[in-house]
Formats: structure tokens, sequence, C-alpha cells
């Protein structure tokens, strides 16, 4: 046991306590019996937060390092800047940070882990661990287990992302464009909104900024982590990530190619000894958002099928939980992993 607490418990600080990830985390850390000894809860500090853990309500503050430095592990759910200011330092004082910013993702050096599929690469010599962007994590573990045995050597993605893999200001302009439209009969343009354009019964295919070849920084985003959770370099993977009026739970349609032959048969008996996936096999079972994304802790799919436009390509529908197995509930998963180094 390399964590420092002595009573088999541990202290506990989430950075980002307020969010929406920060309110899934400390929910999972309660249900799952996470041994938390202490629990230092922060935020901003801009504005006054309080969060319940075990009953007892617990102010929010604004990160320091000698406060960050009290816990044993420190989950990072706030952004960039933050897990930059303070997880590389924290892990070198022996802390354990794990980052679902996507400042480290692709650093040479921090693992980049869903337990599932590459648990193996959390060692006690790396204390800054990331978690991948939510979007990817359905098809890296949906596919990991196919990646393995016949190679996938092409990979074709169109995501459907719900707006709370914006975060918590997102679902309130979706909510507040619905709510527009039932009071006034169209959808209002509001002030000093996030998402590019209304999202009220619309979608649109821009996740992210745009660089200079036209992709948006989600769909690089997958690529590249995707490529490294496979540890498949050489891996093709195009990506139109697309954001639909859905609170909760992110779909992909996937196409992909596998290296090594292999028919239906092969592929669905992959699926059904892949660790965390849940395949609906008859093509009416397919998941939704709605009912498979909300508070569920695996990932499924449906509707595989053969591609018509190349032999050994295959189609496959994935739904999984953003705020859970994308980002909470994968960082919870990390945790119960590194107490048992
Ligand atoms: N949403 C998802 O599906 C998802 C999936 C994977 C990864 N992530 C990642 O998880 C992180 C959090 O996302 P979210 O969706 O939970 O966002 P969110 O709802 O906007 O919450 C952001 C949290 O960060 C805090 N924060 C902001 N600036 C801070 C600062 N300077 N110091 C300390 N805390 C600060 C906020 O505190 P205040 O309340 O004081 O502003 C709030 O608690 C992001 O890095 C995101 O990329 C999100």
């Amino acid at each position: 046991m390399s964590v420092k607490a002595g009573s088999g418990k541990f202290n506990v600080g989430v950075v980002g306590a307020s969010g929406m990830v920060g309110g899934e985390l400390l929910g999972l850390l309660e249900s799952r019996r996470f041994p938390v000894g202490e629990l230092f809860p922060f935020n901003s500090g801009r504005r006054a937060a309080s969060v319940r853990f075990r009953g007892r309500r617990l102010a929010c503050s604004a990160p320091s390092f000698d406060a960050l430095k009290k816990a044993d592990i420190v989950f990072f759910v706030s952004n960039e800047e933050v897990s930059e200011k303070f997880a590389p330092r924290l892990a070198e004082a022996g802390v354990w940070c794990i980052d679902d910013s996507s400042r480290f993702r692709l650093s040479p050096g921090v693992p980049l882990v869903i337990p599932e599929v590459n648990g193996g690469e959390l060692k006690p010599s790396k204390r800054l661990i990331a978690g991948p962007n939510c979007t990817l994590t359905g098809a890296a573990v949906a596919l990991a287990g196919v990646h393995r045995r016949y190679g996938i050597s092409e990979l074709r993605m169109a995501t459907y992302q719900a707006v709370s893999g914006a975060g918590k200001a997102a679902m309130t302009e979706l909510e507040e464009e619905l709510r527009g439209y039932l009071r006034k009969g169209a959808v209002p343009r509001l002030k000093g909104k996030g998402f590019p354009r209304p999202i009220a019964f619309n979608l649109f295919p821009q996740v992210g900024g745009f660089d200079a070849e036209g992709n948006t920084g989600e769909e690089n985003k997958v690529e590249a982590e995707l490529k490294k959770i496979l540890a498949a370099p050489r891996l093709r993977i195009s990506v139109t990530s697309v954001r639909v009026p859905v609170l909760r739970g992110h779909s992909l349609a996937l196409w992909f190619t596998t290296s090594k032959p292999c028919g239906l048969a092969e592929i669905k008996k992959e699926f059904g000894r892949t660790p965390g996936l849940k395949f609906f096999s008859r093509p009416e079972d397919y998941p939704t958002p709605l009912e498979n994304g909300h508070r569920t802790d695996i990932v499924y799919a449906g509707r595989l099928r053969r591609s018509k436009t190349s032999a050994r390509e295959f189609q496959l529908w994935v739904v999984s939980d953003n705020l859970y197995k994308g980002a909470a509930l994968n960082s919870v998963q990390i945790a119960e992993r590194i107490v048992r180094i």
C-alpha cells in the first residue's frame, strides 16, 4: 500500500467539487464506499459554495498547494489551468492526482487510463494520472477486446454529444432555451451563452474550436487520445462530433475495420467477454442516452452489422454516461485501483 494514510482511509481532495463532474464524483465516493478519511472540497472561490458528503455540509474553498497537500488523493475536475498549476507539483510531492481535464492526457509519461482497457498502466511511480475525454470512452471500452484480438486498422465515428459534456452552465443553457420556447413559441437568443448556436430543438457539428484543416478540438482529442489508450499509433481515425439537445449520455455511431479477418459471430463473442460492456444482440434492443446514459456504470452497444461499403468493416452503436464512465466513475475506478497497488 503506497498511499500514506495509515488507517486504511484516505484523505481526498476534490478540486471542482461544486461542478457537474464534482457532484457525481462525491456521490460515487459515497455510494461505492470509497474509504475516505477527510474530504476537502474546492471550488473557484469566486462564489460561496458547499457540498453534502455523508450527511455533512462542507464549505468549498479556493485550492492552494498547502491545502491540497493534506490529501492522499486529489481529483481534478475543474479545468486545465488549475490542473496545470497544482497537479505536477503535488504528484512530485507524493500525492496521487487524478486529472479529468485534457491538460496532461497526451503528455509522455502520464498514463491515460480507463481501468478496464489499460489499468495495467497504473504504477506507484506515476502519481499523475489522466482520465480521457468523455466522448471516446464508449468507443475505447467497446472496441478494446476486438482490437486486442483482431487489430482495428481504421475507425470512423459520428458522435451525438449531450450538453452536460460541456459542464453545468451548458445544461442550464439548454433548459433556459427550452423554457423560453415553451413561454414564447420561439427559441430565445440568450446573452453570454457558451454554445455557438441554439441547442434547443437543434444540433450542430461543432464541439470546440476549428483548426486549419477544419477539424474541431474535440475531434482531434478523440483521435489522439484513442490512439494512446489503445496503444495504436497507426490506427486511422476520423471523427465528426455533433452536439445534440440531450441532457446526459453520449452516443456514437462507429464504423471499424479489422486487420485480421473475422466475422460477426467472432465479434459478438468478443463483445460478450469485454469488461465494462453490455452488448445487445437483437437489433431492436439498441441503447439510448435516456435509458442507458443516466448514472450507468457500463458502456452499452448494439446494432452490430457488416458495413455495406467495405468487406472488413463493421458498424456499431454505442451509448455511455459521459458524467459517470466518461468522467467521475472512471476517476473513482482509477482511485479504487491505486489504493490496492
Ligand atoms: N462534463 C463532462 O462530461 C466531462 C467529461 C470528462 C471530463 N470532464 C472534465 O471535467 C472537468 C469539470 O467539468 P464539469 O463538466 O464538471 O464543469 P463545470 O460543471 O463547469 O464545473 C467546473 C468546476 O470547476 C471549478 N473551478 C473553476 N475554476 C476554478 C479554479 N480556478 N479553482 C478551483 N476550482 C475551479 C468550478 O467552481 P465554481 O463553482 O466556483 O465555478 C466548478 O466546481 C473539466 O476539466 C472537464 O473537461 C468533463
